[in-house]
């Protein structure tokens, strides 16, 4: 992986907008104090994600578990919410050929179908269940906290519709991914002797795709997690440099900090040119929206920060969202993300009889218009004055792809330093959820007032 991030500065730009390239330079002389700050909060347990590089023992119990019992279904469905649901569907769209589930057996290599239910939509729930054989379905339920309220919806859908056709037998089509120690979905698995891994004490839930979370979802489709967390390691070697221009990772953080702390570029893009990185763009969106969107600061004081992540993909979005990049307000920055070596091309077909306009198009593949494009819209919003970077991903093979999910967690994790908050709570949605509660009849929380709502103008 590399990252080519000269069009942040005024001088590869119009001269005019971008940040000064003397920034860099203040950057990387405060960048130590921003390294010994996560040394120290590695220290005192914060950062756990990093370790998430040195699991021998549980890459074993996965792969014992996925080559073991995973084999006896043909269908894996993973139920979880935020960081427990998105990075196994990310992963699969990653690494696995598009289309997974309407491949037939053979295609699939005979690893299982996945799917993932992330929400607690009914109609997305109740078609799934329809489509899934319960006697040919392994249920991944994941949740740190072993107690979110539409994990737990789920998990009791799922489980009664399971009961309804293997009766008592139903348990042996479960698996949990969460806490150690604590949690419903933990004692359920004590009482019953379902199969569990743990989640890391120290790694939360948007830092967890590279824990059993993601790894044992992927280990089940044929996705290897020795070589996820090979990549993974590659990230975190890089990020131990002090020097900010040696440290990708560290650098994308500070770049990003400075350009909405300094220019209020505020609204961070990232931009793959693969469909197979749209699943990414989801997961980062929530990395980054729920790690670094804080109302307080390190030392406690309102300072109500944090940008706003957004998802674009090449070629398609150049006929959406490119426009407002281009001539909207200057308060983004795109992340390109650059696929070197896709593993399918097609070529374009010279036919007889077509318009000569279409000549250009001839003789070369999809491939080419794609990597065409993505260069051409990196070159005019040059032009046009915008901040963007390139991220060159080689290919999208398991090591390259855990390499870029550690790197956009440490760059998170350095994000949290610049922009002075703490990366890792989310106190946020804790009002919505007791209100929930309230609203559901929980016992101990108030039921929503009819004024809590504010009342609206309707027409
Ligand atoms: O990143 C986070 O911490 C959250 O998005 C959680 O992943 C999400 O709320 C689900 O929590 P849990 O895994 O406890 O069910």
């Amino acid at each position: 992986m590399r990252m080519s991030y000269g069009r942040m500065f005024s001088d590869r730009l119009d001269g005019h907008h971008g940040l000064p390239r003397e920034r860099l330079d203040q950057l990387a002389q405060r960048f130590p104090e921003v390294q010994s700050e996560i040394r120290r909060r590695r220290a005192g347990g914060e950062y756990g994600f990093y370790d998430l590089v040195d699991q021998g023992s549980t890459v074993t119990q996965i792969t014992e578990f996925a080559e073991g019992l995973g084999q006896a279904f043909d269908h894996v469905l993973v139920l979880g919410i935020g960081g427990s649901a998105l990075g196994a569907r990310t992963l699969l769209e990653a690494l696995r050929p598009r289309g997974w589930n309407e491949l037939d057996d053979e295609a699939r290599e005979f690893y299982p179908r996945l799917t993932v239910l992330d929400n607690v939509d009914p109609d997305t729930v109740a078609s799934a269940l329809q489509r899934i054989d319960p006697r040919r379905v392994l249920v991944n339920v994941v949740s740190k906290s072993g107690g979110t309220a539409e994990t737990m919806a789920q998990y009791l859908v799922v489980r009664a519709w399971l009961e309804e056709t293997l009766g008592d037998a139903a348990y042996r089509h479960l698996v949990f991914t969460t806490d150690a120690e604590s949690g419903a979905l933990r004692r359920i698995a004590t009482d019953e002797g379902i199969p569990t891994l743990a989640i890391p004490a120290k790694v939360g839930g948007r830092f967890s795709v590279l824990s059993p979370v993601g790894l044992l979802p992927a280990a089940l489709v044929g996705i290897d997690p020795t070589a996820l967390l090979e990549g993974a390691e590659r990230a975190v070697k890089r990020a131990e440099s002090d020097d900010l221009l040696s440290n990708p990772s560290a650098l994308y953080a500070a770049l990003l900090w400075a350009a909405d702390h300094d220019l209020g570029a505020r609204i961070h893009v990232v931009m793959p040119y693969a469909d197979r990185l749209r699943w990414f763009t989801e997961w980062f969106r929530q990395l980054w929206a729920e790690s670094l969107g804080k109302r307080l600061d390190r030392a406690g004081r309102d300072v109500w920060t944090g940008p706003t992540p957004l998802g674009a993909v090449g070629a398609t979005d150049q006929h959406s969202q490119i426009q407002l990049f281009m001539e909207g307000p200057f308060d983004k920055v795109v992340s390109f993300l650059v696929v070197e070596r896709s593993e399918a091309d097609v070529p374009i077909p010279a036919l007889p009889g077509i318009p000569s306009e279409l000549d250009y198009l001839s003789g070369h593949t999809l491939g080419q218009l794609l990597a065409a494009e993505c260069r051409a819209t990196q070159a005019a919003l040059a032009e046009a004055g915008r901040m963007s970077l390139a991220i060159h991903l080689p290919e999208l093979s398991p090591v390259v792809v855990g390499e870029l999910l550690m790197f956009y967690q440490l760059a998170t994790g350095y994000a949290g330093v610049w922009y002075g908050v703490n990366p890792f709570d989310q106190p946020g949605v804790e009002l919505g959820k007791k209100l929930t509660f309230g609203a559901m009849g929980r016992a101990g929380y108030e039921p929503v007032r009819d004024d809590a709502i504010p009342p609206g103008d309707e027409v």
